[in-house]
Order: structure tokens, then sequence, then C-alpha cells
């Protein structure tokens, strides 16, 4: 039998590339290829990149600058290593790369992976090989299932895909030309992956899409399934204790989806609702097609729905021509709303979007300081959140053994990290945990009830042995 060969992948960007890493380590498993955490044995490296802000390319062709190196000393051990670029700066620049890196073996958008046994036998074959065809509709169903040991070591949260592209074109993002065009998947197909899922130990499930409150489904009626009602069904699956979703537009947030929230203890209150200024003249340059009211109005039908949910958002500061005074009315929505978190970018114009093209600029100083500012405000709305939970009991979904001897760490419904001293025996399980205190991002805390008898939880037994 052939030795396996080793793949290693090296991820950039978002939720959604983490997932086709591992769904690219599942289709590569088929070929005789097992993952390797280090870059310097590997017989095959890629480079999974992202787009979305500055830089981004110019870090790939960096990194591939430190490939060719490792490449030329590999072949002169006898030992050859591809090396493939996959992402979506292969989608946006393919044949840039394939020009400007010659030590590049394979090019892969992100349509495309199922393609990739082929892609590396046509480069064998011929020496290089690019695909960034484009949609590939279809391309979900092709990409081979994980396998259940697979499954159970990535532990007891897992993403799966609903919905990949994005249709609302805002001027500043590059998501809807590497990504394309809005594309769900059927219902049936979603609970097949949750099922198979739940019967190999998670108990956590991210829905994860460009825009996946955009989701529309077949469902097994024919007809077509909003998010709010793909939940509900999941929700029913024996196993499953946790559901979250992510990312979202304020103007898809349906009744459907408000519902769930009110229905569904399983769904967790906590949303992240990209919202991106404050100010109504820049939202409408933007394309976003809200104004900062009409958000307000959706964070107030979440709320009234389920009390206890926060949100997080993503911000983006120095858009063209953003003046000082547009600046305050996002601090001053920062301030209205009240996060448990957000992620604040400086503008990056992108090749080929419609702001790229807009010809007034805010100076490099000007947003390095609006950053600043903002990230101050988000930063203290985020502690004083973490604060609030001291003295609270919150149940926490337990995930795995922490780096202190005999801490277990798992997750609150607001995604926070929360330790407490306890026996392997409670990972996978949802248990109520009374918070002592607060260690940067991280809760510290005791079980509040004792455990008698450890409900099963097939991950733990597995991970385990006992
Ligand atoms: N410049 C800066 N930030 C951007 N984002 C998307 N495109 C850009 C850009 N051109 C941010 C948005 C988005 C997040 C994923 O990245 O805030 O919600
Ligand atoms: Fe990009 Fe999100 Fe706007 Fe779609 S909704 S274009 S993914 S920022």
């Amino acid at each position: 039998m052939k030795p396996p060969r080793k793949l290693h992948i090296k991820s950039y960007g978002c939720q959604m590339n983490v997932y086709d890493a591992q769904r690219m380590v599942d289709t590569l498993a088929g070929e005789g290829f097992v993952e390797t955490a280090s870059v310097d044995d590997a017989d095959l490296v890629i480079l999974n990149t992202c787009h979305i802000r500055e830089k981004a390319s110019e870090k790939v062709y960096s990194e591939l600058g430190r490939l060719r190196v490792m490449k030329d000393d590999a072949a002169r051990q006898g030992r050859e290593m591809k090396i493939a670029v996959a992402g979506c700066v292969a989608q946006a620049e393919g044949e840039e790369i394939i020009r400007r890196a010659p030590t590049v073996d394979v090019v892969v958008g992100p349509q495309s992976y199922h393609h990739l046994p082929q892609l590396l036998a046509r480069a064998q074959a011929h020496g290089r090989a690019l695909e960034t065809e484009f949609p590939v509709e279809d391309k979900f169903e092709f990409l081979a299932p994980p396998k259940p040991a697979a499954i159970r070591a990535r532990g007891i949260s897992s993403f799966v895909t609903v919905q990949e592209g994005c249709d609302k074109f805002c001027t500043f993002c590059v998501v809807p030309y590497t990504r394309g065009a809005e594309v769900s998947r059927p219902v049936g197909k979603i609970i097949d992956d949750v099922m198979r899922l739940a019967d190999n130990g998670v108990r956590e499930i991210t829905l994860i899409g460009q825009n996946v409150n955009a989701y529309h489904g077949e469902g097994p009626d024919g007809r077509v399934w909003p998010l709010g009602r793909l939940l509900q069904r999941l929700a029913e699956i024996p196993g499953i204790a946790r559901l979250r979703y992510s990312t979202s537009h304020p103007r898809d947030v349906d009744d459907s989806l408000i519902e769930a929230h009110r229905d569904l203890p399983a769904l967790m209150p906590f949303v992240h609702l990209p919202v991106q200024s404050g100010s109504d003249r820049v939202l409408a340059a933007m394309n976003r097609r809200h104004t900062a009211r009409d958000y307000h109005e959706v964070i107030d039908r979440f709320r009234a729905a389920r009390q206890d949910i926060a949100f997080s958002s993503d911000f983006i500061v120095g858009f063209p021509g953003e003046t000082e005074e547009e600046f305050s009315a996002t601090l001053a929505l920062v301030m209205q709303i009240g996060y448990a978190g957000a992620y604040s970018f400086k503008y990056s114009p992108r090749p080929g979007t419609p702001a790229a093209d807009m010809r007034e600029t805010v100076s490099a100083a000007e947003m390095d300081e609006r950053l600043v500012r903002l990230q101050d405000l988000i930063d203290s709305q985020q502690s004083a959140f973490n604060k609030a939970m001291i003295g609270k009991t919150v149940d926490v979904l337990f995930e795995r053994a922490a780096r202190n001897p005999g801490q277990i760490v798992g997750r609150t419904a607001w995604l926070q990290p929360a330790h407490v001293m306890a026996s392997p025996d409670i990972i996978g399980q949802v248990l109520p945990v009374t918070i002592e205190s607060l260690e940067r991002y991280s809760l510290l805390g005791e079980l509040a009830l004792p455990v008698a008898r450890p409900q099963p939880s097939p991950f733990s037994q597995m991970t385990t042995g006992a």
C-alpha cells in the first residue's frame, strides 16, 4: 500500500474558508491525503486565500515566495511538493497568479473544489492547472461528506454551509464577484448533514453563508423555506443542543427568523448583524439599502422576541467621503445599540467594486484615528457585557479540556469561553455554571449543580475512551 500523502492547508479570512478547508481535506482524503499541521513535510500545500480587504493578495505572493524556497529544498531532497492557491484571490486573480508565481501548480476557485483531484492529476500531466469556472451551482453536492472519525476529531461544534454567494452588491464588497450569485442548498441535504454530525457527537451547529438569512432553499414539501423554518426543523434533530447562523443582512431579517428566536430555546441569543455605518448618507453610498432607523427597528424586533439577545456587528471606517459628522453617527449608533462585541475595519478599495472608483478619500491618519475611537468604544461595551456575567448562572456547552490541567472549557450562549474545574465527562453537555470572575475575555466559574450521572454523550465517550 502507498504511504499517505501529506496535505497542509493555510486558511485566511472568513468562516466559509475554514469550512471549505475542511471539505477540501475530506475530498482529498479519498485520494490518500492526510492532513498535517506542519508545512515542511507536506506533499501538497494549499493556500486558501481571502480577498475581502487590502493586502490580502500581497500576503499571498509573499507566502508563495517562502513556499518556493521550501519547494526547492524538498526537490533537492528528492521529494515533490505541490502548491495550490484556492479561495477568493484565486477566483479574482487566477491568471495573474499563474503568470506571476511559476511555483504554483494549481489555482482553484471556490466553485471548483470538487475538481481538486482532477486538477492535481492535470497538473501532474501538464505541469500546471487553473480552474476558476464560475459559478458551479451544484458544487456543494459534489464534495465528499466527512468521515465519522473526521467529524469526531473536529469536536462538538460544527459549521454547515446552507447558502453561498450574495446578490446584495454593497459597493465596497468583492463577495458578489468572487463567490457569485446567491445559491441556497435544499433543506433535505442540510438535514442529512446535520443528522450525520449529530450521530457523531456534534451538539452545536452554526449555519454559514455569506448572506445566510437570504436563505431560500427548497423544502421537502417542494416550497421555498426561509431560514427561520429551516432552523425550526433542525432544532428537532435529536442531539442538537444549540443552533447559530452567520452572517446576516439587516434587510433579510423576516418574521420567520424572529419567530425562530422567540420559539426555539436551541437558537442561541447572539446575532451577528453587520451595519457598517451609522450614517444614512454613507449607508446609501454603500448600497446597503437600509437606514440607521431601519437597523434599529430590526434590532427592536429581535429584542421583543427574546429579551436576553445580544448583538455583534461589522463596521467600516473611512468609506470614500465619510465626514467627521458621518463618523460620529456611527459612534452614536454603537452607543444606542450597545454591542457584545464587533469587528471594525478601515475601508480598502477592492478592484472592480463601484466604491473603488469613488474619488473622495479619507486620509490615512483620519482613518487610523477613527478606527481607534470606534474600537475603544466597542471594547468598553464588550468588557461591560462580559463583566455583567459575574455572579450570574448561565448555560455552558463544554467543548474540550483546557490548557490548565483539570480545567474544561466551553462556551456560553454569547460565545464567551467559560472555564470550570471538572471531569472530562462533561464534554458535550450543556450545564449551568455560576460565573465567578473574568480573565481577559474568558469567564471562570463553577458548575452550579453537582454532576451526579453524566448524560451519555457519544463525543465524550469516544474521546475519553473509558
Ligand atoms: N474594506 C474594508 N472592510 C471591508 N469589508 C468588506 N469589504 C471591505 C472593504 N472593501 C468588511 C465588512 C464586512 C466584513 C466581512 O468585512 O465590514 O462585513
Ligand atoms: Fe458583501 Fe455582505 Fe454586502 Fe453581500 S451583504 S455584498 S457579502 S457586505
